[in-house]
């Protein structure tokens, strides 16, 4: 069978992680960019992508690729692809676009002249034509146009792939889904020892922390994708994916997973989605104090993410929770790994500890980093190695 070309993308930061996980799918990373990842495939393997795949966004199918010096040329280049052959004439298709191009300065104008061509070809055709609108719950078709270069894709995901269908109840600041699962990636976290997350808000990190363990696939939840709009869906194929996928997930964990958090409304939050999510067995939660997260003897990985005052919280009162959040880590951690997950550099500086490794992740627009502490059990040298200040070298 031919191979097209995929790209998926994913969000500022992560590509290490999706390079990471097309790798152990047995995809070859032909380019790799901070926008994404192309590898090449079948719209099969297209599928199996948008079910396993934790830190990617969307998975585009390449159709088209041509010049196209202005829109004109856009129109009549995109009126040549034998879309009766890739849409239903009685579906719903919308249009998605990247530009950058001199002669356009308006990506909603390039949108409506994709979505023009491929009607017009349609009425030209069979005198009727598939619906068009903004809703990316159906057919999406993509346009990356850079310069003189066209690409067209299918956008398989449809709706992007962070929507797991498990977050029902987002509560405050959540960490996206995607972002989350890239967060666990980076701890070397795959149940090999115990995963505690205070400050869990609504559970996004011990939520796919489970799924990850589970070798469960990120979208087994979802019963929408862009693929299942298009011409020719395989319904066989997918529900085979699935069900080979089901076969190899584990059904329970060898460590535990321990998720607090202060706030009531939190916990009932992340107990929910947790619910949703099918893994609220493997999940512990408990209403406390990060302080008083009971952390089991032994190794594992704590991870946190506090507020950072971007969006909640004040600075000052931040400050005293970030010192606090470092005598946690050094009293009550020992022999595991920390990690704290933020976005103000000033505020680490109080966690008072040395960091082994700074990783660079952006949260939306925010510049975030993953700060790892190796939190020594034993001597007092090593000890001591614990307790100095953060040292720039480590960036
Ligand atoms: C930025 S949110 C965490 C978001 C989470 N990662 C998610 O994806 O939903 C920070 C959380 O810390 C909790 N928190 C604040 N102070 C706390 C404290 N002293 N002890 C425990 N939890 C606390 C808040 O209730 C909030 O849920």
């Amino acid at each position: 069978m031919t191979k097209d070309r995929i790209f998926i993308t994913c969000s500022r930061g992560i590509d290490a992680y999706l390079d990471q996980e097309i790798s152990s799918t047995g995809f070859p990373v032909l380019t790799r960019t901070k926008a994404g990842i192309e590898t090449e495939g079948t719209m099969k393997d297209a599928m199996t992508l948008n079910l396993h795949l934790r830190t990617g966004l969307r998975v585009l199918f390449l159709i088209a690729e041509f010049s196209a010096d202005g829109p004109e040329e856009l129109y009549r280049k995109m009126t040549a692809i034998p879309w009766e052959d890739i849409l239903p004439a009685d579906g719903y298709f919308s249009i998605t676009s990247t530009v950058d191009t001199p002669t356009i300065d308006n990506t909603r104008y390039v949108n409506q002249k994709c979505k023009d061509a491929i009607a017009d070809r349609f009425v030209k055709m069979f005198n009727r034509r598939p619906d068009s609108g903004p809703d990316r719950d159906r057919a999406v078709v993509h346009l990356h146009w850079q310069g003189e270069d066209c690409k067209v894709y299918l956008d398989t995901s449809g709706e992007p792939l962070s929507r797991r269908g498990y977050r029902k109840i987002p509560f405050k600041a959540p960490l996206q889904e995607t972002l989350s699962a890239a967060v666990v990636m980076a701890t070397g976290w795959h149940d090999n020892g115990s995963f505690i997350n205070p400050m869990c808000g609504s559970g996004t990190l011990a939520i796919e922390a489970a799924l990850l363990g589970l070798h469960r696939p990120a979208a087994i939840l979802r019963n929408n994708f862009g693929f299942m709009h298009l011409k020719g869906f395989d319904a066989g194929g997918w529900a085979d994916l699935r069900k080979n996928a089901k076969a190899e997930t584990r059904n329970r964990l060898n460590n535990r997973i321990i998720a607090t958090d202060i706030s009531a409304e939190a916990l009932e939050a992340a107990q929910k989605n947790a619910q949703t999510a099918g893994v609220e067995h493997l999940v512990e939660f408990r209403k406390c104090d990060f302080a008083d997260t009971a952390v089991p003897e032994g190794n594992g990985v704590v991870v946190m993410n506090p507020e950072y005052g971007e969006r909640l919280g004040r600075i000052a009162e931040l400050e005293k929770v970030y010192v606090r959040i470092g005598d946690f880590l050094k009293q009550k951690c020992r022999g595991y790994r920390g990690y704290v997950f933020t976005g103000n550099p000033e505020l680490t500086r109080k966690i008072g500890l040395r960091t082994s490794r700074k990783m660079l992740f952006f949260n939306g627009p925010i510049e975030c980093r993953l700060l790892e502490y190796e939190l020594y059990g034993g001597s007092k040298r090593t000890k001591e190695n614990n307790e100095r200040p953060d040292s720039e070298d480590a960036k």
